[in-house]
């Protein structure tokens, strides 16, 4: 049985990956280059994926599927509110948000749901958790210069795109 502090979790999460969502397609239209264009479209990519594998349980539990107005603007206000910063300082501000709020939050989920009782439901509790870390570690990388930053999230995305070399 899927208890209410899942399922209200759960669509903390998805709102989450909306805000994500608006996020990463608002800072797109600041890269400068193709590997710009290229990292922050496979940090979009990622969180639209991570509302698509939500959706079969939430439908499931009786959560909203439609978006999030408040949720989508809060992405886009983060976003607007770094406008300003370089590109590094962008990716040192989105590892403080993650570490803080995102992981905890998403980190959380797996605790709230039983492996024997709701396989699917924990299942999904533990990909969103790695989900969030692949999103850290990548963050992480453009931080620390990395060649290759957005490797992590290359066995994660179903549908990922080409880097530009
Ligand atoms: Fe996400």
């Amino acid at each position: 049985m899927i208890g209410q502090e899942f399922s209200k979790a759960l669509l903390s999460v998805y709102n989450g990956e909306q805000f994500g969502e608006a996020f990463f397609s608002r800072l797109l239209p600041t890269a400068e280059n193709q590997m710009q264009s290229y990292i922050l479209g496979s940090l979009l990519q990622l969180e639209t994926e991570g509302k698509i594998v939500m959706r079969p349980l939430m439908l499931k539990l009786g959560l909203p599927l439609a978006d999030n107005e408040n949720a989508i603007a809060d992405g886009a206000s983060a976003a607007q509110a770094m406008m300003d910063m370089s590109w590094t300082n962008k990716f040192v501000a989105i590892v403080s948000i993650i570490r803080e709020h995102g992981l905890p939050q998403y980190e959380a989920l797996a605790g709230m749901v039983s492996a024997e009782e709701e396989k699917a439901a924990y299942d999904l509790a533990l990909f969103m958790g790695e989900h969030e870390r692949v999103i850290l570690a990548a963050a992480e990388n453009m931080v620390a210069g990395k060649k290759d930053p957005m490797s992590p999230l290359a066995k994660f995305l179903n549908f990922p795109l080409d880097p530009p070399y």
